[in-house]
């Protein structure tokens, strides 16, 4: 392969790519590099404004080939799912590669001094477990569908670090994400053996970024210092620093593309190098 036939890997000129929680704030970043590399762009959101807002913003910063557009849609309902397939089947065909960004923790179901683990209520414990693993599952069904039918196609879950080492304090989301990287190795295997070994799928698991689900979990409200549980991570984080969103494009584009060819089942941690490290 020469230097051209190499760095065209990352050209993704005519590639549709979904991103579910394309307007958040790692999703936006994973959409603005894409449309940079040339991709049609798809952010799924429920929430129109502020996907609108994005896919201006984007769209006004770009001038390649690459275009963004919102579509609406909750990944745990299946209806708006199929709905959102027609909308994007009618401006850019049919969905090459699936980023599932949508997911979470809600404070709702993290422990506080206040809260037991034996008090935590059953629909935050379900919205949780739901929306991290059931909304990472439905977009494969809905959009995998067209991709085991075309016998191509690209799926990347977004897991988390604490799917392999649980954290304190968020008992739903380490077990939903856990399942996520199981559910990522299931789907590759199914995927490769069933119906085409040119469909992948992947899973990203990015460490510790400061967004604003995790913000008053790693830094005071009032001060902005680091709270216990902050330099905790610190602490543990080799590379002595939280994570930027601009930190995931790397891995997140060399899976989606040609050049991970040949990878599929895998979960790749984005966490400088916090699960490596036994803390000794
Ligand atoms: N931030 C971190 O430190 C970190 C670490 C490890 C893993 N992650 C994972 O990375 C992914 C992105 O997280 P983030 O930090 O970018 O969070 P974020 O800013 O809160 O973005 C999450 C997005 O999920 C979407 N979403 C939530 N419920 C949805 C539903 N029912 N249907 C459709 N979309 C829904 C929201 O979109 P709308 O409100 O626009 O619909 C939101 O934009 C998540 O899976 C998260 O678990 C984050």
């Amino acid at each position: 392969m020469n230097q051209d036939e190499f760095q065209s890997l990352y050209d993704f000129t005519g590639r549709t790519v979904l991103i579910t929680g394309g307007a958040g704030v790692l999703g936006i970043e994973i959409a603005r590099m894409l449309v940079q590399c040339n991709a049609n762009v798809v952010i799924l959101s429920r929430n129109q404004e502020r996907a609108e807002k994005s896919m201006a913003e984007i769209n006004a910063d770009v001038k390649g080939k690459g275009r963004a557009i919102f579509a609406q849609g909750d990944v745990l309902e299946i209806n708006t799912l199929q709905q959102a397939k027609e909308t994007i089947h009618s401006q850019f065909g049919d969905v090459d590669i699936l980023i599932n960004a949508a997911g979470g923790n809600h404070s709702s179901a993290t422990t506080k001094p206040d809260i037991s683990f034996f008090d935590l209520p059953l629909d935050a414990l379900r919205h949780v477990g739901d929306l991290n693993l059931l909304g990472t599952i439905l977009p494969c069904q809905v959009f995998g569908r067209g991709m085991a039918e075309r016998s191509e196609g690209v799926i990347l879950n977004v897991s988390s670090m604490n799917a392999f080492r649980p954290l304190t304090r968020i008992p739903a989301y380490s077990a939903a994400k856990a399942a996520v990287n199981n559910f990522t190795q299931w789907l590759a295997v199914h995927m490769a053996q069933n119906y085409s070994p040119r469909i992948r799928v992947n899973a990203i698991a990015p460490g510790f970024f400061i967004t604003e689900q995790n913000r008053f979990l790693l830094t005071d409200k009032d001060s902005g210092e680091l709270t216990a549980r902050g330099k905790s991570v610190i602490a543990h984080t080799p590379m002595n620093r939280f994570g930027t969103p601009e930190d995931l494009l790397g891995a997140t584009i060399w899976l989606i593309s040609p050049a991970a060819a040949f990878v599929t089942g895998t979960v790749i941690p984005i966490d400088g190098g916090f699960s490596a490290f036994s803390g000794v």
